[in-house]
């Protein structure tokens, strides 16, 4: 007898994922808790394994298997989402069971044959579904969601109708290593799956508004949410969705970012000032050093404010290369609903703001006021009049705050 089988977590229903606990890199995203990719196992008449692990994690999931059903016995294979973190196993489990049934939406299909083309994936049984198709694997039924853009086009979600789990992919997920398997276990799970959400999903937000509509057309109420990233929601199942719907509308609060970098201390002093006059308007107000804290926070603390101010010392006459490397990531990120201000230093020509309220004009970034910048360092009247951008930057907040 196996006293350490993998956990149950619900009648016949494994976790058979692997957690990565020194990952702190997920495709550039910043991920100082680690992460997980979690498979789920359905033992019924037929055997179901439901998304698999990194590749380097194969022969763990399949240990993790083994101690349950031999892994030659797997019936269905259901591959949500493409993407490697998902599928890198897949083939480690088709050597293994041979006449196995894979599922996948048709993007999915196209997907796995284009990227595994080298694997051999056309020799499987590769069978398309789409959003209400349903599966019977014996006392229970699957049926599948397409859930496009969460996270990429060919993402889909299976729900299982008799335990009401919604297994969700990508979705409601969040990087955290943890030996925890659900939401009521762990600290801090809502702020994790929202750096998650900023970081991963926030350029999505009508789509994510659809899906969240199309749940309701379906009739899927589930009881747990088992993602394939982090833990497992059963407490605040009715709570992360509407977390989802929130951020996805773009809802801010009166709140100012103050965002920056600095090379002698003059941006930093502007930051400051900035801060303290914001302050005193009454407004939450926080402070973000580019090579201190991590973007992957910043972005959390981005989501819901409803200003951000951005400042940059000049170097080579453009802006420092963190704050120009950050501007394209929250480009790409295309966040809704703020109004930003910029300021600055330099020692001669400068270039530093210029350089950035182009890289904004390309970004369609709403300016909330005309930018600022100062001559090697601010002097008493600088810092006075930082003092009071940051007042007027306070109101503006709590005017274009929007929930
Ligand atoms: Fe967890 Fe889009 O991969």
């Amino acid at each position: 007898m196996d006293d350490h089988k993998p956990p149950e977590i619900a009648s016949g229903i494994y976790w058979v994922g692997v957690v990565d606990w020194n990952l702190r890199d997920f495709h550039g995203y910043e991920t100082p808790k680690g992460g997980s990719y979690n498979a789920y196992l359905i033992v019924d008449e037929k055997i179901t394994l439901i998304d698999t692990v990194k590749a380097p994690f194969a022969a763990e999931m399949l240990r993790r298997i083994s101690q349950i059903v031999d892994p030659a016995k797997i019936d269905y294979v259901i591959s949500n989402h493409v993407e490697m973190d998902h599928s890198g196993s897949i083939s480690a489990i088709m050597d293994i069971a041979p006449n196995a049934k894979l599922f996948a939406s048709s993007k999915g299909k196209a997907g796995l044959l284009e990227y595994y083309k080298e694997e051999g994936f056309d020799k499987w049984d590769l069978q398309v579904v789409e959003t209400g198709t349903e599966l019977k694997i014996g006392k229970r039924t699957l049926m599948f969601i397409e859930a496009t853009m969460l996270h990429w086009p060919d993402s889909m979600q299976t729900y299982l109708k008799e335990d009401r789990i919604l297994f969700s992919n990508d979705a409601f997920g969040q990087h955290i290593a943890t030996s925890k398997r659900f939401d009521d276990e762990v600290e801090d799970v809502m702020e994790d799956a929202g750096i998650y959400y900023a970081n991963i999903l926030l350029p999505f937000g009508s789509q994510v508004l659809k899906y969240v509509g199309k749940l309701k057309e379906l009739d899927v109420s589930p009881a747990m949410i088992a993602p394939a990233h982090g833990v497992i929601w059963r407490k605040d199942v009715q709570r992360i969705v509407e977390a989802y719907a929130r951020w996805a509308r773009g809802d801010t609060v009166p709140k100012v970012l103050v965002i920056y970098d600095t090379m002698w201390g003059s941006t930093e002093k502007m930051a400051m000032q900035i801060v303290e006059g914001a302050r005193t308007s009454g407004v939450e107000v926080r402070l973000r050093h580019l090579r201190k804290n991590d973007w992957s926070m910043t972005m959390k603390e981005l989501m819901d404010a409803s200003v951000v101010a951005i400042g940059s010392p000049t170097m080579n006459n453009d802006m420092f290369f963190t704050i120009s490397g950050f501007l394209t990531y929250m480009k790409g990120l295309r966040p809704k609903g703020k109004k930003y201000f910029l300021f600055g230093s330099y020692g001669w020509g400068g270039g530093a703001v210029r350089a950035m309220e182009k890289e904004m004009e390309s970004g369609k970034f709403e300016l909330a006021m005309e930018s600022m910048q100062v001559k090697f360092r601010p002097y008493e009247e600088d810092k006075k009049a930082c003092r009071n951008i940051g007042y007027k930057l306070g109101e503006i907040a709590k005017g274009n705050a929007k929930s």
